[in-house]
């Protein structure tokens, strides 16, 4: 089935557009008047795990919002549960018994996907059949460090010292961990794809708690074999390193298509970094989102001229939306997009 608007997919592959796609990291959630609608009676986890309900949130934001994408509603902690990892969400992810030890890690588990999240692949399907062809579904995971971060520790904690003590503390089971998460992803991804993900997002969100050394050694090789694993699918594959200003000229041969950045460098800047042969996804500042009408348009102005006119950028937040974010401000971004980066205009 030929797409509507496939612009998205096209800046992934650093083609021509018409105008810049843009999308929302985050954009299914509590700053939608609908999905709060929805949480009402349910659960967080019981809207990922309804087909029904996970696909009418993933498609909110493409109705209210206008964006070029939609981004499956799940949580990275998701697959986890097929792991063998006890999950709940308070409204973060807790994890009953966090990870801590050889003995953890070598019980978790590596579920065939369709056994251990048959409603993720089920609420894709749905998803794709009701957007009919508007606009293209991006699948997700978690990357290895960042899901491991959260194993680890069992919840958010700044910095997230488990993972990076064990990282010093006993490098070989952290390897362990890290293999085994990956292999996890990589199925999880291929049959995310599989059941009719048209791109991949690999969100590393905690990339910035780790200096170039670490990074290397033990979060990169484990994105390559999960992106390589995945390569042969065609889907564009998309790798977010939040925090990740510093890292950036690591990422040139991490085998993704896009470089997802944060807000902190100037996207002209970041290209530099990273190489011109690869696709670049942000990177506004989500509190950016609280300006008045006309700062807003400035702000974008101020992305899209570090932009300057090159194929390949998808518009994006440089770091998922707040909650309390005025939703009609998230409209007139994507309007504002738009308008600011039509042909000719550029
Ligand atoms: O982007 C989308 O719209 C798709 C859905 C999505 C969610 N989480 C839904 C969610 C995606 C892609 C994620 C990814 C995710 N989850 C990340 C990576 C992106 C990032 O923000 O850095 C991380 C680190 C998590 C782990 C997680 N899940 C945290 C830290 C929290 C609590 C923080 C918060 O926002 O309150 C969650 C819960 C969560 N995941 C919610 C949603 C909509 C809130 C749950 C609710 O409705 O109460």
């Amino acid at each position: 089935m030929k797409l509507k608007n496939d612009t998205f997919l096209r800046a992934c592959r650093r083609e021509e557009v018409e105008r810049t796609p843009v999308w929302i990291m985050r954009q299914a959630g509590r700053y939608l008047p609908d999905y709060m609608k929805v949480r009402r009676d349910h659960s967080f986890q019981e809207v990922c795990k309804t087909p029904e309900l996970a696909a009418e949130v993933t498609i909110q934001p493409v109705e209210k919002i206008g964006v070029d994408a939609a981004i499956l509603f799940a949580d990275i902690l998701t697959p986890a549960e097929g792991m063998g990892i006890d999950l709940a969400f308070s409204p973060g992810p807790v994890i009953a018994q966090p990870v801590r030890d050889r003995k953890g890690v070598e019980a978790l588990r590596i579920p065939d996907p369709r056994e251990s999240v048959p409603y993720v692949l089920d609420a894709i399907r749905l998803v794709r059949e009701r957007l009919d062809g508007r606009v293209p579904l991006i699948g997700f995971a978690g990357a290895p460090f960042t899901m491991a971060a959260y194993l680890v520790e069992g919840k958010s904690k700044h910095g997230f010292p488990g993972i990076r003590s064990m990282l010093y503390r006993d490098p070989e089971t952290a390897d362990l961990l890290l293999g085994k998460i990956a292999d996890m992803t990589a199925a999880y991804l291929a049959a995310q794809i599989e059941a009719g993900a048209q791109a991949v997002q690999l969100f590393e969100s905690w990339a910035g708690l780790l200096a170039g050394r670490e990074f290397e050694r033990f979060a990169l090789p484990h994105v390559k074999r999960i992106m390589e694993a995945i390569a042969p699918l065609g889907a564009p594959r998309i790798y977010y390193a939040g925090g990740g200003g510093a890292l950036l000229h690591l990422l040139s041969d991490c085998g993704a298509d896009v470089i997802g950045v944060d807000w902190r460098v100037p996207l002209g800047e970041a290209w530099k970094r990273i190489g011109q042969d690869m696709a670049i996804q942000g990177n506004l500042d989500p509190c950016a989102l609280f300006s008045p009408a006309d700062r807003l348009e400035a702000e974008v102005r101020t992305v899209l001229d570090g932009v300057a006119g090159r194929w390949g950028h998808i518009f994006n937040l440089g770091h998922g939306i707040q909650p309390d974010t005025p939703w009609e401000n998230a409209r007139l971004l994507v309007e504002t997009v738009h308008k600011l980066s039509r042909w000719g205009v550029r």
